[in-house]
């Protein structure tokens, strides 16, 4: 009989409630016994830790659709890599954490998280020595190497859409167009799918150059006179500084192009999770557990052609492009973008939707 650990971290996304639901399922089934860590790392770090023994009580199947994460995501403020990093106190840290997790007796961890969670854990793995670490990706910029889909994604561009779709109906009735900023950072994944599903007349993504007097002239010839212009936040404007939505506005103002900005925020990390994502939280969760009884450790489960199977966590830090963590001196992240060869991006094209300089 295991014990294991499962936490959630980074940023929340809809889909971990429903990843943890299956987890203690799929534990259940086994025999073993699920141990729930708070607010991911901070919960390792206080004394006595932050668990609870995860049950149906703390998390009922008819509650797993919920957004957020029944385990938290971490508190503003607390001690984190970030911090540690900052007041040159990581080694000791990392020390706090290894002790914690030995203290737990955790056979292996699951650690739901994005790639800058993951890049960490790849980078600072003697943390993990004494266990199995089996990874679970989960992100709405959908920017994790080696894997074509990661938990809540598609409740994103599920949420950015129907956003949009309500904007469409006062962008009628004013005849003017909305300029729609989406998240993802530096990534156009989550922009460009919402974008064509909410048949937006532009989609701006930071993976493709694009130039202002095409726009315009796009949305001057444009068949109708209101719309969604969907922006990446990650997109970069030369010459201009503050959030893309707010710069292209100003210049379609300037060019007598009636528009309002939209910004979606955090609600795209909200909402019920979609049934795609279900099935994704539960392929993923299965394949972790899986995983564990093969005695596999730093992997990272992954949908490949609809099938989830572990890639390591060497090949996913090693596959991706490197940036630097935007918190963490000296830490890479490791990323994925959009590919010049995605599907969307012709169908794009093919549709007469703008979506910059395609070579
Ligand atoms: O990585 C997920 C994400 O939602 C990004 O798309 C966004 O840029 C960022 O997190 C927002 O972070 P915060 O919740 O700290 O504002």
């Amino acid at each position: 009989m295991k014990r294991i650990g499962i936490m959630t971290t980074g940023g929340d996304c809809s889909g971990l409630n429903t990843v943890i639901q299956r987890v203690m399922r799929g534990a259940a089934l086994r025999g073993w016994t699920v141990i729930g860590i708070n607010d991911g790392t901070d919960g390792l770090l206080t004394v006595p830790q932050e668990i609870i023994t995860l049950t149906p009580d703390v998390l009922s199947i008819e509650n797993s659709h919920l957004s957020g994460s029944v385990l938290h995501n971490g508190r503003p403020g607390a001690m984190n890599f970030a911090v540690a990093a900052h007041n040159d106190t990581l080694a000791e840290f990392k020390n706090h954490l290894r002790r914690s997790l030995q203290n737990l007796k955790l056979d292996a961890l699951i650690l739901v998280g994005g790639n800058g969670s993951l890049s960490l854990a790849w980078c600072n793995r003697d943390i993990y020595a004494d266990l199995q670490l089996i990874c679970i990706p989960k992100t709405i910029d959908l920017d994790v190497p080696q894997t074509d889909i990661t938990v809540g994604f598609d409740t994103a561009v599920q949420q950015l859409t129907s956003f949009c779709d309500q904007l469409l109906l006062t962008a009628r009735s004013h005849h003017r167009w909305f300029v729609v900023q989406a998240m993802g950072r530096d990534c156009g994944e989550l922009a460009l799918h919402a974008g064509i599903a909410a048949g937006a007349e532009a989609i701006l993504i930071p993976e493709i150059k694009f130039d202002l007097d095409c726009l315009i002239a796009h949305i001057r010839n444009a068949k109708t006179d209101y719309g969604i212009i969907m922006v990446s936040e990650g997109v970069s404007l030369r010459g201009h500084s503050g959030q893309p939505a707010d710069i292209i506005s100003r210049r379609l103002n300037a060019e007598g192009i009636a528009n309002r900005t939209a910004f979606p925020e955090h609600i795209q990390r909200s909402g019920d999770t979609t049934a795609r994502d279900r099935i994704t939280a539960t392929q993923m969760a299965e394949c972790a557990l899986n995983a564990i009884d093969n005695n596999e450790t730093y992997v990272m489960t992954a949908i490949q052609n609809g099938y989830c199977k572990t890639i390591s966590l060497a090949d996913f830090f090693d596959s991706g492009k490197y940036i630097q963590d935007s918190k963490i001196d000296g830490l890479q992240t490791s990323n994925s973008y959009v590919s010049p060869d995605s599907p969307l991006l012709s169908l794009a094209c093919n549709m007469d939707i703008y979506i910059g300089e395609m070579q």
